[in-house]
C-alpha cells in the first residue's frame, strides 16, 4: 500500500488528487484548514500553511499515525497555494506579501525538509510533487507575489532534484496543471478590472469552455504519481503527460 499527503486536498485540484488517490486504495492525508469532502482513507489533518506553526512537528505527528514500515511507497504533494494579493504592486501591503509567499513557497519548502527527514529510512520509493503554474516562467501582471512564488517553487523544486539526483529511491515532479475549475479560478473572475486588467480574459477562458475539470487534471496526475515513469526529476504539465 502507498501513503499520500496531499496540501489544500480540502477543495478543487487537492481534494480531486486526494479522492483518485484513496479511490485507488491508497492511504491518504489532507493538509489543509477546512476539512475535506468525506471518504474513508482520507484523513484531514488542520494545518494553516500561512502560520509559523512547526511544519516539521506536523509531519511527525502524520508519521505517528502512519508508520513508514507500512507503506511501498509515500509521496508528498505540495498543492496547497493562494492567489492573493491580486493587485498592481504599489498597493500591495506586507501581511498579504508575506501569506502569499508563506503559503504558495515557505511552506513547500518546510514540508518537503521534513517530509525528507522524516521518511529517510523509508526502503521504498518515495516522491515529492510540486504544482506549478505557467506564470513560473510567464507572469501575468497584478499576480506579481502569486507569479514569484511559483517561480521560487519551481527553482526550489529543480534544486531539490539536484540534491537527490544520486538517490533512485527519490523521484520530484514539477507539475503544471494548466486552466483547471475551481474555486481559484472563480475567485480571479470576481476582481474588478483595476485591480487586475488582464480578467476579462480569464472570464472568456471559462465562457469558452477552456478549463479543464479538477477530477480530469486530478485522476491525470495521481495515474501518472502511481505510475512514476521516469527517474529523477520530471517536468511535466497536463497537456504533455500523455495520459489524457
Ligand atoms: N486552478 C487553476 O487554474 C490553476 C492553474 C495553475 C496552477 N494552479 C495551482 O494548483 C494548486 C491548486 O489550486 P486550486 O485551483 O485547486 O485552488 P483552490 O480551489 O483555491 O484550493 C486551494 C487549496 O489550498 C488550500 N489552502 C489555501 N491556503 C491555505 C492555508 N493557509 N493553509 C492550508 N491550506 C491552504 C485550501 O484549503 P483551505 O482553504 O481549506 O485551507 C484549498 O484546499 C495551487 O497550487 C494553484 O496555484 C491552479
Amino acid at each position: 500500500m502507498n501513503l499520500h499527503i496531499v496540501t489544500g486536498a480540502s477543495r478543487g485540484l487537492g481534494a480531486a488528487l486526494a479522492h483518485f488517490f484513496a479511490e485507488s486504495g491508497d492511504d491518504v492525508v489532507d493538509i489543509s484548514r477546512n476539512k475535506s469532502r468525506f471518504h474513508d482513507r482520507i484523513k484531514h489533518f488542520s494545518f494553516d500553511l500561512a502560520s509559523m506553526d512547526s511544519k516539521e512537528d506536523l509531519v511527525q505527528k502524520i508519521l505517528r499515525a502512519y508508520p513508514i514500515e507500512d507503506y511501498h511507497m509515500i509521496t508528498l504533494t505540495n498543492n496547497a497555494g493562494l492567489i492573493d494579493p491580486v493587485m498592481p504592486i504599489k498597493k500591495l501591503d506586507e501581511p498579504a506579501i508575506l501569506r502569499n509567499f508563506a503559503v504558495n513557497l515557505t511552506a513547500p519548502i518546510a514540508l518537503t525538509a521534513a517530509f525528507l527527514k522524516g521518511t529517510e529510512k523509508m526502503k521504498g520509493i518515495r516522491i515529492i510533487s510540486n504544482i506549478s503554474s505557467g506564470v513560473a516562467s510567464d507572469p501575468i501582471a497584478s499576480w506579481a507575489c502569486y507569479s514569484a512564488a511559483k517561480a521560487g517553487l519551481k527553482s526550489f523544486t529543480m534544486a531539490l532534484a539536484k540534491d537527490y539526483a544520486s538517490n533512485d529511491k527519490v523521484k520530484i515532479i514539477n507539475f503544471g496543471p494548466g486552466l483547471v475549475d475551481t474555486e481559484m479560478q472563480a475567485h480571479v473572475r470576481e476582481i474588478a478590472s483595476d485591480d487586475f486588467p488582464e480578467v476579462d480574459i480569464f472570464k472568456n477562458y471559462k465562457n469558452q469552455n477552456k478549463l479543464k475539470s479538477a477530477e480530469e487534471v486530478g485522476a491525470a496526475l495521481g495515474a501518472y504519481i502511481l505510475k512514476n515513469p521516469f527517474e529523477n526529476y520530471t517536468n511535466v504539465n497536463i497537456n504533455n503527460l500523455g495520459l489524457l
